[in-house]
């Protein structure tokens, strides 16, 4: 009978099995020669001849034989009981000389692994990972499904979404000089789903968007995609936390629910971030209201102008190496500096100003002896304060182990981007919240949505909102943010003929996958990614194309 050679234990010492897989190395004792076979489960120890000891790392052979209890027993290993005694052995297939070991713990360039991806993933630890992958995709559907979601596929070949990054395009054929866009998001289908009278929609969507690249972003995503009609934002909330609760309990880890939640101001203001790091357990202050008269002439001119003094308690203090590299990291980042007191026998620093002012500074953030306070002083240095919390709680090692889930919610209707024009900070078919309606015009900036995001260890792992169903109102927000109607016109017309109240959010799948597993990088838990440069190293994407192919589509590469 057929076994993964993972599977074997003490139980089935004296049976006759038959395991299929790759060699991952053979260890020859003169009479006797071992060698490890390795498939998805696991590996396993054979032992035979000489014929054993022709294998050759990564083969594939089929062995027929007998379990057998070993006589020198190995603990680390599942199987380490037991070994095959081989009675037949078959070479399915002769490999090159692999790249590299296919070992969890050999050190070779992600290069490398990318390149010989069919390869890397015969290690243990992608296989887990992959594996998980698709134990998470079962989990979802099964709990979405109980809960009356269904799942429509929306298309891939369609027309520009939204979401902040640039398109994919592909040109049509048929109709030259014009495009298709590969879709950011299901968001409008989802849409149009509601009014369709879905009632409940989600999908495992694979969305496309063409912008920088990090450790937690790849140009083709996953992402777990919900939508229903007639929701309370409270509702959807539950939904996503039982969803996320089923999900990692699939990967053994149990998260409590319901998780805390922050308006985005607060978020802010406490963490200088919208996807706080809650592991970290600082917490800045701002300190502007008491500094004007403290004597320090840099910072009162600050705030004169309309800035801020932002502060934080670094308990158990900070060396003077540290705090120079927290000066070098804030300037890195275009500030200005940091300024910091220590508690010893007095106060020191070097924030320059009288004691009184030093004094009322280290009672407001709680500082004792020992602890130092770092501060920084300018106008929207909010995120700068952020960026210098998570610096340096890695510095101090104050990053507490564990899942610190949290909602953020509350995100202001629009921003500014960086040429200054006004954006939608999540997409522009996020309702308003209902009091801000009238103030859209007026003072755009001021108006917030009804948004949410769910957030894990200071990583967005989804966003959604509350749509807008009414077609006026979604005019509107289209002509604040100098949108062209036209675009969406079919959004429009559909919003006229019946749009129910709905809501929804989308998860990034791989995210979700990361942390997980515990991996650092969403390329470590999908099978084929790209790199951050967004190539595909293994296929050579992307690619010329031979020419008469670009004729039929009416394309000319000029080299600029
Ligand atoms: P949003 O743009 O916030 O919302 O995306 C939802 C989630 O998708 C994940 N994500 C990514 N994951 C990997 N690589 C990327 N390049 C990438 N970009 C986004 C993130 C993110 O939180 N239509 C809305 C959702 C809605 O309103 O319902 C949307 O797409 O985890």
């Amino acid at each position: 009978m057929r076994r993964y050679c993972g599977s074997l234990r003490k139980k089935d010492v004296g049976k006759d099995v038959v395991v299929k897989g790759w060699v991952q190395r053979t260890r020859n004792l003169g009479a006797l020669v071992f060698a490890d076979i390795r498939d998805r489960e696991g590996v396993v120890q054979i032992v035979g001849g000489k014929e054993v000891g022709a294998l050759r790392p990564e083969w594939v052979v089929e062995i027929k034989g007998k379990v057998e209890e070993r006589e020198v027993k190995n603990p680390s290993l599942s199987t380490g009981e037991i070994e095959i005694k081989v009675e037949s052995m078959k070479v399915l297939s002769k490999a090159k000389i692999p790249p590299f070991h296919v070992l969890d713990e050999v050190d070779v360039s992600e290069e490398v692994r990318l390149r010989y991806r069919y390869i890397d993933l015969r290690r243990p630890r992608m296989q887990r990972n992959i594996i998980l992958r698709h134990r998470m995709a079962m989990v979802a559907r099964t709990y979405l499904d109980s809960l009356g979601f269904i799942e429509v596929e929306t298309p891939i070949l369609t027309k520009s979404t939204p979401e902040g990054a640039r398109d994919f395009l592909v040109p049509s054929r048929n109709y030259k000089g014009k495009f298709y866009a590969l879709p950011q998001s299901p968001q409008l289908f989802k849409q149009l789903l509601m009014i369709s009278g879905l009632d409940r929609y989600f999908q495992l969507a694979k969305c496309f968007r063409d912008e920088d690249l990090r450790a937690d972003r790849q140009p083709e995503f996953t992402q777990i995609d919900v939508e229903m009609s007639f929701p309370q934002e409270e509702q959807i909330i539950e939904i996503t936390e039982g969803l996320l609760k089923e999900m990692f309990a699939a990967s053994g880890i149990n998260i409590s629910v319901p998780f805390p939640q922050l308006t985005y101001r607060e978020a802010m203001n406490r963490y200088g971030s919208d996807k706080p790091d809650l592991r970290i357990p600082y917490k800045i202050d701002d300190l502007t209201e008491m500094s004007m008269g403290g004597g320090n002439r840099i910072i009162e001119e600050v705030i004169y102008s309309g800035g801020k003094l932002l502060g934080m308690k670094i308990p158990n203090g900070l060396t003077r190496k540290e705090i120079d590299s927290l000066n070098s990291f804030i300037k890195e980042l275009s500030g200005d500096g940091i300024f910091w007191l220590k508690i010893e026998d007095g106060i020191r620093g070097n924030l320059k100003g009288n004691e009184e002012w030093k004094e009322k500074l280290c009672d407001s953030l709680d500082l004792h002896k020992g602890d130092t306070a770092v501060f920084v002083a300018g106008k929207g240095i909010k995120e700068l304060m952020g960026s210098l919390r998570v610096k340096a709680a890695r510095i101090k090692g104050d990053v507490e182990e564990g899942m610190k889930f949290l909602w953020v919610r509350d995100f202001p209707l629009f921003e500014l981007d960086s040429e200054g024009n006004l954006t939608s900070n999540h997409h522009p078919f996020t309702s308003p919240a209902n009091e801000d309606v009238s103030i859209l015009e007026r003072e755009p900036l001021k108006a917030l949505s009804r948004t949410y995001d769910v957030v894990l260890n200071g990583i967005e792992l989804g966003g959604g909102g509350i749509r807008i169903n009414d077609a006026e109102l979604q005019r509107k927000i289209l002509k604040i943010l100098g949108i062209e109607e036209s675009r969406f016109s079919f959004l429009i017309e559909a919003l006229e003929h019946g749009a129910p109240p709905h809501g929804g959010i989308a998860l990034g799948f791989d995210r979700i996958v990361m942390m997980a597993a515990g991996e650092e990088s969403i390329r470590d838990v999908i099978a084929f990614p790209k790199t951050t440069s967004g190539l595909c190293l293994l296929t050579g994407t992307p690619s010329d194309v031979d020419k008469p192919q670009l004729r039929d589509l009416g394309i000319k590469i000029t080299s600029s």
